[in-house]
């Protein structure tokens, strides 16, 4: 009889966006009338840029030619693509990532996921609270959670999985975790924060990274948000940070820049300075795990799409990002502005396209979310979603139209005035 993995049962009922979609779908039914504005999942909603599309199309070209036809692609990504991502995200700030070092992927939510088929099995592993749920679903899928929920160490004494450590981050500490003050092996970082909005200054990381050193711990750097910084003193990556090629693994993106959540295309960077401990005592490269694992369970992203990936480098393609990355980021302004005059206590929105809002009236963040639905016909995304210390706040998303961002916002400042 086949059994199945455990750990799945742990897992709570849904993964939080379909939930959302699941009980926003039972009310559009419910009212097929209802003009629904959705702010919830960070989706993008305007066009791909130009430029990445004439790449594409041109690479279809390319395989309808058998001179310049592309079976299997090196599972690492093209070099022509990664040599570009280390000199222009990375080198050109400063940070010394080789292209050999960056590893091409269909999104960094996988990467967040699988990265974990390289780690122990007995590693003590810290999130912030809130938190991006994939870090602890994965935990959970990969069995790192302990047998029950609960526990009882004081961070994870608050119906969470026992064998987690969670770090709140809320308006008192400014949505920055306080370093642990006991050994963590694994910690997953998210710079500009996912849900918070909230960024990291260089000592705040300075002081993460000085404590990995210390700890002989690895940062999951994820900076998939990193092109919504505004604030020229805030670093984009890890590697700004003295030390961190010795401590670090950092997830990019081209989903939220580029408009390539429906494309896929993303990066994972794995310095060949990176060791962790094998049970002998002895250390090992981290890269090579990595490749490892990679050559043997992907076979890299498609030719096509790495090719509109490319094309974001271009200056065609640069100045089309920009406009995307401005566009949402006056969404957020309008966001941010609009509920703080309606009297919202508002967060996040400057350097990041999620405004992170305390609900009004002491409303739960599920009971919020259900008002908004029924009496704006606004999606959000619950902050208690996210962890325990999201409770009380709520997440708009900055990607979607003009004309709905403040179609929506007109309906919550009427209703929710305070
Ligand atoms: C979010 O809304 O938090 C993001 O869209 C999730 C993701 O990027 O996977």
């Amino acid at each position: 009889m086949a059994t199945i993995n455990n750990n799945y049962l742990k897992l709570k009922a849904g993964y939080l966006f379909p939930e959302i979609a699941r009980r926003v779908n039972a009310f559009a039914e419910a009212n097929p009338d209802a003009k629904i504005i959705r702010l919830g999942i960070g989706d993008v909603t305007e066009p791909l840029p130009a430029a990445c599309r004439t790449a594409m199309i041109k690479a279809v070209e390319d395989m309808g030619d058998r001179d310049s036809f592309k079976g299997y692609g090196p599972e690492q990504g093209y070099a022509w693509l990664r040599e570009k991502i280390a000199a222009r995200d990375f080198q050109a700030r400063g940070c010394e990532v080789d292209a050999s070092e960056i590893f091409v992927s269909d999104g960094s939510k996988c990467d967040c996921g699988n990265i974990l088929d390289i780690f122990g099995d007995r590693n003590t592993i810290a999130v912030t609270d809130p938190v991006y749920p994939v870090y602890v679903d994965t935990n959970v899928m990969a069995g790192h959670t302990g047998d029950a929920n609960g526990g009882t160490h004081p961070a994870r004494n608050r119906g969470e999985y026992e064998g987690l450590i969670y770090l709140p981050i809320t308006a008192e500490n400014n949505f920055t975790a306080q370093i642990p003050s006991q050994p963590v092996d694994l910690i997953y970082l998210c710079f500009p924060n996912n849900p918070t909005g909230s960024t990291a200054t260089r000592e705040h990381l300075q002081a993460w990274v000085d404590y990995a050193r210390a700890n002989g711990s690895i940062i999951f750097f994820d900076a998939a948000y990193e092109a919504f910084i505004t604030d020229p003193n805030i670093p984009h990556s890890i590697y700004e940070i003295e030390g961190a090629r010795e401590c670090a693994i950092e997830f990019r993106s081209f989903s939220k820049n580029a408009g390539f959540t429906g494309t896929r295309c993303a990066l994972t960077v794995v310095p060949k300075t990176l060791t962790g401990k094998a049970a002998d005592g002895s250390d090992v490269e981290l890269w090579k795990l990595w490749n490892r694992r990679q050559s043997t369970k992907f076979n890299g992203v498609s030719y096509i799409v790495q090719r509109g990936a490319e094309a974001v480098y271009s200056e065609e393609g640069q100045t089309q990002v920009k406009a995307l990355i401005d566009f949402y980021m006056e969404n957020a302004r309008i966001i941010r502005e609009k509920l703080t005059a309606a009297g919202l206590a508002v967060y996040g929105g400057v350097n990041a396209p999620y405004v992170w809002v305390k609900t009004p009236s002491g409303l739960s963040s599920w009971d919020f979310f259900d008002r908004l639905l029924s009496t704006c016909n606004v999606v959000g995304t619950p902050g208690s979603g996210f962890g325990a210390a999201g409770e009380g706040y709520f997440r708009i998303s900055a990607f979607n139209s003009r004309e709905n961002v403040e179609e929506a916002m007109q309906r919550i400042t009427a209703k929710f005035k305070m």
